[in-house]
């Protein structure tokens, strides 16, 4: 998710028991001209495996190129993205308008799948209208020229993430391609999670919205552990990632970035709604940690733990360039 799925979310998704995690979506323009801010995309961190990289464009020859040096930084799996709504993207003739152009859109995955050893992965929208169903004459087609999974999320782009994803479409996906199919949207639950797959014959499910500030729900999903978190769980984690966030993107940065996740995590009726209030008008992410230890004094021992488990992946992360990551 892009502006969400920064590093540290990946490697918290992978401590809870995601089997894959993504990146952002990267441009490959951005990429192809070396642009710095692009490049700090593809950092990767040595327990983030099994990752993929998700590239979007319209040139199947510069996307070829990204997928190469998506293949070089060491990911696992290149994903391409047919299924971003938002104006910026799409007036560029990439993300989900792709799904209206079938001919380059197949000559991308074509290009994609030639460039590289890795297995490519396309992450599709149903259509751009409401009703399309342009999904099921494209996909089979991206299959043929060398895509080896596709996620559907069975949304129009028209809708943006109004109403519902129609897992009834992900189901008539599945029995037109031999290969893999993910279904995204609205996997909230185990329960949901369970229903879909048993609805649709998908052979794994992604989990968005659903995980954002709520690790536990991954750990619900893949253990059937539904406990709630505890205050303590909940202050040491995002401390965690906050600190994480902060090595990640810079201290100016980040604190912008992470004032979204804080409503995320303290929400759900874990603290009252004024604390957010209170930390999202705080100078400094230094700030932050005390006034959230201050509320969950009892978190220290579980941030030691943490601190102490991640240790030794960290020091692996030092070794990489210092990220230059630059937003999205
Ligand atoms: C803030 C945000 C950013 C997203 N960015 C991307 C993206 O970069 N690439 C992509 O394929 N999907 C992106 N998505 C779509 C999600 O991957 C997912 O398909 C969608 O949110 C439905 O799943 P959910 O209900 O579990 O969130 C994004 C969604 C959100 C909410």
């Amino acid at each position: 998710m892009a502006g969400v799925s920064v590093q540290a979310f990946r490697r918290q998704g992978r401590r809870f028991g995601a089997g894959l995690v993504c990146s952002e979506m990267v441009s490959c323009a951005g990429i192809a001209h070396g642009n710095e801010k692009t490049l700090g995309y593809l950092r990767v961190a040595s327990d983030e495996h099994p990752l993929a990289i998700q590239i979007f464009g319209s040139e199947p020859r510069v996307m070829g190129e990204a997928a190469r040096m998506v293949e070089s930084v060491g990911a696992d799996l290149v994903d391409i993205n047919f299924g971003c709504p938002v104006k910026k993207v799409t007036k560029t003739g990439a993300g989900a308008t792709l799904l209206d152009e079938p001919h380059r859109a197949c000559a991308i995955v074509e290009a994609v799948a030639q460039a590289v050893d890795l297995p490519v992965s396309v992450k599709m929208r149903r259509g751009l209208r409401d009703g399309a169903r342009t999904c099921l004459d494209v996909g089979p087609r991206l299959v043929e020229v060398g895509a080896a999974t596709l996620t559907l999320h069975p949304r129009s782009a028209q809708q943006m993430y109004t109403g519902t994803a129609d897992h009834a479409l992900t189901a008539e996906l599945v029995s037109l391609v031999d290969v893999p199919v993910i279904a995204s949207g609205d996997i909230v639950s185990r329960a949901r999670a369970q229903a879909v797959l048993a609805a649709t014959g998908a052979a794994a499910v992604m989990v968005g919205r659903g995980a954002q500030g709520n690790p536990w729900v991954l750990r619900e999903i893949v253990d059937g552990d539904g406990r709630d978190p505890t205050r303590e769980e909940v202050v040491a984690e995002l401390v965690v990632f906050v600190r994480e966030t902060v090595r990640e993107l810079g201290e100016r940065r980040a604190s912008g970035f992470l004032k979204k996740f804080y409503g995320w995590y303290l929400g759900r009726g874990r603290f009252p709604k004024q604390f957010k209030q209170e930390l999202v008008v705080l100078d400094s992410t230094a700030e932050v940690e005390r006034r959230l230890l201050a509320a969950a004094p009892g978190a220290m021992p579980l941030l030691e733990q943490l601190e102490d488990e991640r240790g030794e992946s960290d020091e692996m992360l030092l070794d990489l360039p210092i990220s230059i990551y630059g937003g999205g």
